[in-house]
């Protein structure tokens, strides 16, 4: 099964943020959109999880047309993101947040969370299966507030997790973390695909991104200029003239 995007078209006011952009993402595989800042990779997550709706195009996700659907009702479809910013979950404990994200599977227990703990039993045992996933298991009864930046962008992607996505759209997981940490999340990355989950990665660490990747996407100016398997992409004139810079010329 697979996302598909064609033709997308974003407009905000005067700027272009996406041209005609057309691509293609499977369940499976990690696919990841790399390219400079203010590139449209970001906005691109946001069109295929429905929090923007296109100027123009198109998103498919196997036989069904996603492209006007609401961003809730995409997630239960089955399509999950984390964002950008860090998202805040403050006082809760990890243990909490997670849970969280584990409802969007199990709606039927949002009303069982009044009913007492064995109602959540499922829930917690969903949310403690993706913060061991995640490296997180010792931190279960932390405060998000008092985890590191690194163990919070680790804790985004395991609330995405929890709800059993079929794809896991990810927006910068590494940005804050060491290399010994990004080399971690890059183990992680690979043993969700293994399970059969598609990850669309948007990543400026190029070795994370070149390590793990089945295939790339570059943007550029809002424009798909490149797309192949790592090695090829790595060797592109146009993408290190955009983006890569010599350094990661091969
Ligand atoms: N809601 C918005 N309103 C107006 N302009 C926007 C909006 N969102 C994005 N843009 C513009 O669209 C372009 C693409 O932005 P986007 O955030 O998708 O880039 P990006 O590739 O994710 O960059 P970065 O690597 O810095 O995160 C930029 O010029 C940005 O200013
Ligand atoms: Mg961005």
């Amino acid at each position: 099964m697979w996302i598909s995007a064609e033709k997308i078209d974003m407009e905000f006011g005067g700027v272009r943020a996406l041209k005609s952009v057309s691509f293609q993402a499977h369940t499976g595989k990690l696919t990841s959109i790399i390219g400079p800042n203010g590139a449209g990779k970001s906005t691109l997550l946001s069109v295929i999880s429905g929090f923007q709706h296109p100027t123009r195009g198109l998103v498919s996700f196997g036989n069904d047309v996603i492209t006007n659907w609401k961003p809730y009702r995409i997630a239960r479809h089955g399509i999950v993101r984390t964002f950008q910013k860090t998202e805040v979950f403050g006082e809760l404990s990890a243990l909490e947040a997670v849970e969280i994200g584990a409802m969007r599977r199990r709606p039927a227990t949002l009303s069982h969370m009044f009913d007492g703990r064995r109602a959540r039993e499922p829930l917690r045992r969903d949310a403690l299966e993706a913060l061991e996933l995640c490296g997180l298991a010792r931190q279960v009864g932390v405060r998000c507030a008092e985890l590191s930046y690194g163990e919070q962008r680790l804790l985004g992607v395991a609330v995405a997790l929890a709800s059993q996505p079929r794809m896991l759209l990810l927006d910068e997981p590494a940005s804050g973390l060491n290399q010994v940490d990004a080399h971690r999340l890059g183990k992680l990355l690979t043993s969700i695909t293994d399970q059969g989950i598609g990850i669309i990665l948007v990543e400026h660490n190029m070795q994370l991104v070149m390590s793990v990747s089945n295939y790339v996407i570059v943007l550029h100016h809002g424009e798909k200029i490149a797309e192949g398997l790592p090695a090829d992409i790595s060797r592109d004139r146009a993408v290190i003239d955009a983006y890569l810079g010599a350094e990661y010329a091969a």
